[in-house]
C-alpha cells in the first residue's frame, strides 16, 4: 500500500520523546511546552504560539476567546468555505455558534472573496452602534470569518485578508491547520493577517506530534487569555482558584517533546514536498487533467492533488488506483452537503461541488520514492489513455 500521507520519525524524535518520558513530566508541566511554543512562533514569525491538544480545539478556543474579546454573549454566526473538512464548522458549533458556508473561486479550493461580501451585505445589517453586522433573519451577530488554508494552498493574500477584514470590520481567524510552512509570496509566513491562525499536528500533517494543534496570535493579550482559558483559568497554582469556566486543552510536554524535534527538520521536509510536487507535475501531462496549483503563495505541498476534466474520469482513476493499493482521497464532502449540517443541504455552491467532484489527492509523504510517484503517474495515465 502506498499511503496518502505518513510520518517521518528518526532517532532524535525517539530520543526527545525519551527526554520527556524518563524526566516524568508527561502531562501538564515539563519545559518541551514552552520551548515548543517559542521555537514555533518564531518559525511562522508570530509574537505568541498557544499550545492546543489539536487543531479542531484551536479553532474553538480561539472563537470562545474571541467572543469573550467582543463581549458576545448572544448567539453568533461565523462564515467559513463550505469546502473544509467539517472541523472548521464544528469547532464553530461547540463553541456556541452557526457556521454559515459560502462558495470557492471557480476551479479553485479558495474562498471567493465576492462570494464572501455578497453573502454579508444580503444577509446581515451593518448596526452602527453596535459596531457590528446582524443577521436580518435570525438577530444572530456576525462574529468573524474563518477562511481556510486548503490543501497547503494560500487562502488569499496577506493583504486582501487585511482590506476584508477593515472594510467589513470584521474578525478574522485563520485556518491553517494543513498550511504549517506555506509562505506568501513577500516571503512571510501565511497566518499572520489576521487575529490568530490555527494550526493541526495530526500524523497526517507535515509536522506531527500524534496529534495537537497551535494558535499563533501577534495580539498580546489575546494569547495570555488564549493560555489561561486552556489550562483551566486556574489563578492560584496551590489553592487551585479558577476565574472563569477554563478548559483542560493543553498539549502535553510528551507530545511537545515530538513537536520540538519535528520542528528541526521541517524546513528539508518542504523541500522534499516541493520535489514531489514537481515529480508529479513532470510526469502527469495529460489534457485530461492538471495538477492544482494557485500563484499567491509558496505551499508548503501538503497533498499533491489532481483536478480531472470532469466526475467521471476522477472516479474511474480512484478505482484504478484503490485497485492497485495506492491510497488516494477525494476531497472532504462539502460541509454544506454533510449529514450532519442537513438545514444547510439545499444550498447551491456550484464552484464548491464542482471542484470537490473532479479532485483527487495523492500520495504525497515526504518519504515517498520517486520511483513510487513514476508508478502512481503512469498508472493515472494508463487509466485515460482510452478517453
Ligand atoms: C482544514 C482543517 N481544519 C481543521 C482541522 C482539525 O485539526 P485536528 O485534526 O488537529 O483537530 C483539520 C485537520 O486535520 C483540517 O484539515
Amino acid at each position: 500500500m502506498i499511503n496518502l500521507h505518513e510520518p517521518t520519525f528518526d532517532l532524535e524524535d525517539e530520543e526527545y520523546v525519551l527526554k520527556a518520558l524518563r524526566s516524568s513530566w508527561v502531562s501538564t508541566g515539563g519545559p518541551f511546552v514552552n520551548t515548543f511554543e517559542k521555537e514555533f512562533a518564531e518559525f511562522v514569525g508570530a509574537k505568541h504560539a498557544i499550545s492546543v491538544c489539536n487543531g479542531t480545539i484551536g479553532i474553538q478556543l480561539s472563537i470562545e476567546a474571541l467572543k469573550y474579546k467582543q463581549q458576545t454573549f448572544q448567539s453568533f454566526d461565523i462564515i467559513i468555505p463550505s469546502l473544509t473538512f467539517i472541523a472548521t464548522a464544528n469547532a464553530i458549533v461547540h463553541a456556541g455558534g452557526s457556521p454559515k458556508f459560502i462558495d470557492v473561486e471557480e476551479n479553485s479550493f479558495q474562498f471567493s472573496i465576492e462570494n464572501f461580501k455578497n453573502y454579508t451585505l444580503n444577509n446581515y445589517d451593518y448596526r452602527f452602534e453596535q459596531k457590528c453586522w446582524v443577521n436580518k433573519l435570525t438577530g444572530n451577530k456576525l462574529l468573524a470569518f474563518i477562511p481556510v488554508h486548503v490543501m497547503g494552498w494560500s487562502a488569499a493574500e496577506r493583504q486582501l485578508l487585511q482590506e476584508i477584514s477593515e472594510e467589513f470590520k470584521i474578525t478574522i481567524l485563520e485556518d491553517a491547520a494543513e498550511a504549517l510552512g506555506t509562505y506568501n509570496l513577500d516571503g512571510s509566513h501565511i497566518g499572520n493577517s489576521s487575529l490568530a491562525a490555527i494550526y493541526s499536528f495530526n500524523g497526517n500533517k507535515v509536522l506531527t506530534t500524534g496529534g495537537g494543534g497551535m494558535i499563533t496570535t501577534n495580539e498580546t493579550e489575546f494569547a495570555k487569555h488564549l493560555k489561561h482559558l486552556s489550562t483551566t483559568a486556574k489563578i492560584d497554582n496551590l489553592r487551585f482558584i479558577h476565574d472563569e469556566v477554563g478548559y483542560n486543552f493543553r498539549l502535553v510536554n510528551l507530545l511537545a517533546a515530538l513537536g520540538c524535534s519535528q520542528l528541526k527538520k521541517l524546513k528539508s521536509r518542504l523541500v522534499r514536498k516541493k520535489e514531489i510536487f514537481n515529480l508529479y507535475s513532470k510526469y502527469l501531462q495529460s489534457p485530461f487533467l492538471s495538477i492544482y496549483s494557485q500563484k499567491n503563495c509558496n505551499s508548503n505541498n501538503w497533498l499533491i492533488c489532481t483536478v480531472f476534466e470532469d466526475f467521471n474520469l476522477r472516479e474511474k482513476v480512484l478505482t484504478v488506483l484503490l485497485e492497485n493499493k495506492i491510497q488516494v482521497r477525494p476531497l472532504w464532502m462539502p460541509c454544506h452537503l454533510q449529514p450532519a449540517y442537513q438545514t444547510e443541504n439545499n444550498l447551491l455552491l456550484a464552484n464548491t461541488e464542482d471542484i470537490w467532484k473532479r479532485t483527487l489527492s495523492l500520495p504525497s509523504s515526504p518519504q515517498i520514492l520517486d520511483e513510487e510517484i513514476k508508478y502512481i503517474s503512469d498508472l493515472i495515465l494508463f487509466s485515460l489513455s482510452g478517453e
